[in-house]
């Protein structure tokens, strides 16, 4: 019987966890702040994938991300001093070094071996500082998604909201567009562009998946300069998605029946980047222009529009936001669900090679 159990157990679990529960994808990269984020020598405290982190920029400009959690009274971190690269403990004094190992101990010259805290892969791209959350053998930077089109000159405000939702159904709203004309009727007044408009969802040969929306011979956007008052447009918005949620959103407008290549504006780039909290929160970074009033844009589309149908959804969902759980609900497929049915099925891939 024992025997059996030991066969018989591991199976069952893996099965509850993987397919009814959260189970955090690990070897992938994680934005885990913007660098500007951390100031000087602050100590960030931080919640991704459901544990608690401190985040540093050390002496040579690189940065640090550690367990938050002091092993000896479970104390924060964040709330000690920094000497150098390493932290002292608020509680008792123990201090680690930017790779998690106790390097003294006040009480005694004897270190505890166990006295250390996990000390992910960092790397700093593209503005924002990164974490693998995985073997950390097989942290490659080159895998950091290329979201070098935000590095732009002009000045940006680079923002993040805690979403009370889990990241997939994010996911679903950021990668399928057309709710902008049911959710954000009020703030983006889509008068049916997109239920005129042709839609694609595929996936490259990096494995990236996209969302493709196109507009033809639509009105030239108010709001759109450099191109003459009654010009007739084509226009596309592109979502790029690389696991576990890291997206980024391309707006170009060219003059209608022109290639892309002859656009007579440069096409607008945000990113829309998401790390889980918690199984049912989390960190949504972006970028937006600087200003009050699109500060308030951000605030009314991101946190009165999107954010309270997401809250309702996770609300109704609960542990099915993922995994075969959700499919398990037979939620109804339309055609403007080419991408985010493919980016449910990476995520469970994905998942289901981690778990073996
Ligand atoms: S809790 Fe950190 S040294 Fe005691
Ligand atoms: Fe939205």
């Amino acid at each position: 019987m024992g025997l059996q159990l030991c066969f018989i157990l591991p199976a069952a679990i893996t099965f509850v966890t993987m397919e009814h529960g959260v189970t955090y994808i690990r070897n992938v990269w994680y934005m885990a702040a913007w660098e500007e984020e951390i100031e000087g020598d602050s100590l960030l405290a931080r919640r991704l994938l459901d544990k608690p982190w401190v985040i540093f920029r050390k002496a040579d400009g690189s940065y640090a991300m550690l367990g938050n959690l002091c092993p000896h009274r479970f104390a924060p971190l964040s709330q000690g001093r920094r000497k150098g690269d390493t932290i002292a403990c608020p509680y008792h004094g123990l201090e680690y070094d930017a790779a998690g190992l106790c390097t003294r101990n006040p009480f005694s010259d004897l270190i505890p071996p166990h006295a250390r805290v996990d000390a992910p892969p960092v790397v700093a791209r593209h503005r924002g500082v990164w974490f693998w959350a995985g073997d950390a053998d097989k942290a490659d930077p080159a895998l950091i998604p290329d979201f070098s089109a935000i590095e732009v000159e002009q000045p940006m405000v680079h923002g993040r909201t805690l979403f009370p939702a889990h990241y997939e159904i994010i996911t679903d709203n950021l990668i399928d567009l057309s709710h902008t004309e049911f959710i954000h009727e009020d703030s983006f007044r889509m008068n049916g562009k997109f239920l005129a408009g042709q839609y694609s969802g595929d996936e490259d040969e990096t494995g990236a998946i996209w969302s493709r929306w196109a507009f033809y011979d639509t009105p030239r956007p108010a709001w759109l300069y450099g191109v003459a008052a009654d010009a007739r447009m084509d226009e596309w918005l592109d979502m790029r998605w690389h696991a576990p949620a890291s997206m980024l959103l391309e707006v170009g407008f060219t003059l209608a029946g022109r290639p892309r290549e002859e656009a007579p504006v440069p096409a607008f780039v945000n990113p829309h980047i998401l790390t889980p909290e918690t199984a049912e929160t989390t960190h949504y970074f972006y970028t937006r222009q600087p200003g009050e009033e699109a500060e308030a844009m951000t605030r009314q589309v991101f946190e009165m529009e999107d954010l309270p149908m997401l809250e309702a959804i996770q609300h109704a969902l609960g542990a099915s936001a993922e995994g075969a759980a959700f499919w398990d609900l037979k939620p109804v497929v339309l055609n403007i669900d080419a991408a985010a049915v493919r980016v449910r099925r990476r995520l469970m891939k994905l998942r289901r090679e981690e778990a073996g």
